[in-house]
């Protein structure tokens, strides 16, 4: 197994012909994973970051290959009760996914879920405050991800918050034995695998980032293999930790 490359071997989940109910299947095996080892909260902290250093009455939130919409939904109850409105909006290539997306969204009146190739974005539509990513960049090839990372930027007023695995032989293992222990579906054990390959270095974001000059990045490793990065549209003298 060779982890010195990004692999281009394409997920199963992006089958566009993937039956409905087993695609909500998946969703609920990649939701398992990001509860049990916490994946959505690093995003979260990131995004409270932004918020704070940057009062608002509202915010725009951008979720950018939002699958079954389970990250908007975590936004919508972290910040319940905040001083602040939310409008938060998902896209997704899929439209099976969207519509998932929207079923699952019933209770939450403030998320609303678009059918969009992000290849094809426009900078002056879906502008919003802070844009999220979970998850989605190591769908892409190295090639096309400078070209819709430019865009992401100029749609968000704030700040860019993209959270992503860790190309690496020791996750690689782990992610086998955790899938065999909390997995069902074998879509979502084989994607998980494949998405590790297809995944990053530290290095990989270093190189993406040196084509975004003029803008704050902060790339850190979190748990569990993940890494975190932060685009910020201003400068600001406190690190993030
Ligand atoms: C692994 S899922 C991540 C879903 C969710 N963000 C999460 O963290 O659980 C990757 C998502 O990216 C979507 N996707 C892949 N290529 C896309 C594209 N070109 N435009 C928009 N969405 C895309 C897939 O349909 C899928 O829902």
């Amino acid at each position: 197994m060779n982890f010195s490359n990004r692999s281009s071997e394409r997920e199963l989940m992006d089958d566009s012909n993937l039956d409905a109910l087993l695609l909500q299947e998946v969703y609920a095996d990649i939701n398992k994973v990001n509860e049990v080892l916490q994946g959505f909260f690093h995003s979260l902290r990131a995004m409270e970051r932004i918020i704070t250093e940057n009062p608002q009455n509202s915010y725009t939130i951008l979720d950018m290959g939002c699958g079954d919409g389970a990250m908007l939904r975590k936004v919508a109850s972290y910040f319940k009760g905040r001083s602040f409105e939310l409008t938060l909006i998902g896209i997704d290539l899929n439209a099976r996914s969207v519509q998932l997306a929207k079923e699952n969204s019933k209770e939450y009146p403030n998320i609303r879920f678009f059918e969009q190739d992000i290849l094809a974005l426009e900078a002056n539509k879906l502008q919003c405050d802070i844009l999220l990513c979970t998850l989605t960049m190591h769908h892409f090839d190295t090639d096309a991800i400078p070209t819709f990372l430019n865009q992401f930027v100029k749609l968000s007023r704030l700040g860019v918050v993209i959270n992503d695995l860790q190309r690496s032989r020791m996750s690689y293992y782990l992610y086998k034995l955790f899938s065999l222990i909390f997995m069902k579906t074998k879509i979502a054990k084989h994607d998980g695998l494949v998405s590790i390959q297809s995944a990053f270095t530290k290095t990989d974001l270093i190189a993406f980032s040196n084509n975004l000059p003029n803008l704050e990045h902060h790339i850190s490793w979190r748990w569990a293999f993940r890494y975190l990065w932060i685009i910020r549209n201003r400068k600001k003298d406190i690190p993030y930790e």
